[in-house]
């Protein structure tokens, strides 16, 4: 399993992996070892198909030479890619012998099955009727670091049509799991050690699933739900849109200690013109409010956001808003990309393309004042006492590593038991993109 993007590509191919063990299959890190390669791929951005075939050329040699060994290799497309370039792939690459879209990875086994009957290759990329997680077995061995924090998915989709997004189109109308269902796999993960949750969904706060009394629930309050869980100590959830943060959602960042103070609140962009031509529906303002009343429910909560710059039509003028925008709200952490045309998506045929030399000039620009809050931020908590959950080994020997409420790793010298156990640490450094700390006797509030 080779697995590009998101952290819920990270999900799904755990779900592959889970749907194929009844088959016989073992996950190896050997391509050459493999009887099936399934590449897990992303559309998101960039040349994706491009770094796909490339992939796959080199993947034929394998398997060609595997063949003449007398051993049989299937060669599988999964993700996004496959959902948007579906026929092509097998035109380019028809070594190829399963192309599946992220909608039917249920429906492997039965493709597996066809391509080894028929010979042919087998393409599988509607939306069916169904959703694959009535399907999929049960999630057997949760995707983690040293079993510490799992992802969970319970929403996929995303209704908003932003115009550079191909998630839409590759992913599908907005679905939401039941909530027995996401109660069931979150009890399952907590049993077997897992201490934070990461609920994911391309618009995870726009979770509406049907709960156990007939009624449709939030996300909030799956969130209360989930906080009754013994053992689970970290609830964090991603992606979210700033017009589906409902007034309970924010409030249960008020209520629930175990909702994590970081939240990951995509803005695009800080100009209002940019925002209408992106179709985000929210101003630059709605936004700055949006965070006001997210920082009075939880006064430590700490941002993160995705920019894209060089979006058609952009100009100085709103580049600087996007500017002022990160200036006015200071983020912990943020993501920044030149815009980049996906066929298909209404951005892609607008006039007012942005020339490259810009973008990189305005990127530049943006990251450098994004570094510099990050920066800030992570020196903000020298001198406070937080507490780490421990996942695992850091790289020097007797060091340790684990998470601070806001997602910064944090590095201490400590013995590998701390693994799973949440610890009082004192911050002490910061490095360029982590924390270190020693372990104290007891958590003082900042
Ligand atoms: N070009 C650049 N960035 C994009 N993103 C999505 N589509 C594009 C695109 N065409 C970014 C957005 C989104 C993140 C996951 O990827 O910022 O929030
Ligand atoms: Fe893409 Fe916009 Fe949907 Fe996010 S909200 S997945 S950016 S269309």
């Amino acid at each position: 399993m080779i697995t590009w993007g998101c952290q819920m590509n990270v999900y799904d191919s755990a779900r592959m992996t889970d749907v194929l063990r009844p088959l016989g299959y073992t996950p190896v890190t050997d391509p050459a070892a493999a009887e099936m390669i399934i590449l897990n791929t992303c559309h998101i951005r960039d040349r994706a198909a491009e770094k796909v075939f490339s992939e796959l050329g080199r993947l034929r040699l394998i398997k060609d030479e595997r063949e003449a060994q007398g051993h049989k290799t299937v060669l599988a497309v999964a993700g996004c890619v496959a959902q948007a370039e579906g026929e092509q792939i097998l035109k380019r690459a028809p070594y190829v012998d399963i192309v599946l879209g992220p909608q039917t990875y249920h429906r492997l086994p039965e493709m597996v099955a066809k391509a080894a009957r028929a010979g042919g290759s087998v393409i599988e990329t509607d939306f069916p009727a169904e959703q694959k997680f009535d399907f999929l077995p049960e999630a057997e061995a949760p995707q983690t670091v040293e079993n510490v924090t799992a992802f969970l998915t319970v929403q996929e989709g995303c209704d908003k049509f932003c115009s550079f997004c191909v998630v839409p189109y590759t992913r599908g109308a907005e679905a939401s799991r039941p909530v027995a269902s996401v109660l069931a796999e979150a009890r399952r993960i907590v049993a077997s050690g897992v201490r934070e949750l990461t609920l994911l969904g391309q618009n995870v706060n726009a979770y509406h699933g049907e709960g156990p009394d007939g009624g449709t629930w939030t996300l909030a309050q799956l969130a209360y739900a989930l906080a009754e869980i013994p053992g689970l100590e970290r609830i964090r959830y991603t992606t979210s849109h700033p017009r589906d943060m409902g007034d309970d959602l924010i409030a249960a960042h008020h209520d629930l200690p175990a909702l994590m103070p970081f939240l990951h609140l995509p803005v695009q962009s800080g100009s209002d013109s940019i925002l209408r031509a992106m179709n985000r529906g929210h101003t630059a303002d709605d936004y700055r409010r949006l965070v006001d009343r997210l920082r009075t429910a939880r006064p430590d909560l700490a941002l993160s956001s995705d920019f894209i710059i060089g979006h058609p039509g952009e100009t100085d003028a709103d580049f600087e808003a996007t500017m002022q925008l990160i200036r006015d709200v200071g983020f912990a952490q943020a993501f920044s990309f030149k815009y980049s045309i996906r066929p298909g998506t209404p951005a892609a045929g607008a006039p007012l393309q942005v020339k490259e030399a810009l973008k990189d000039e305005r990127l530049y620009a943006l990251q450098a004042l994004l570094r510099e809050q990050q920066d800030a931020f992570n020196d903000s908590v020298i001198g406070d006492v937080a507490p780490v959950l421990f996942t695992g080994h850091g790289r020097k020997p007797g060091q340790m590593v684990g998470r601070s409420p806001w997602l910064q790793p944090v590095h201490v010298d400590g013995p590998a038991d701390l693994v799973g156990t949440i610890r009082p640490v004192l911050i002490t450094q910061r490095l360029s993109n982590s924390l270190v700390g020693n372990l104290v006797e007891e958590c003082v509030p900042a």
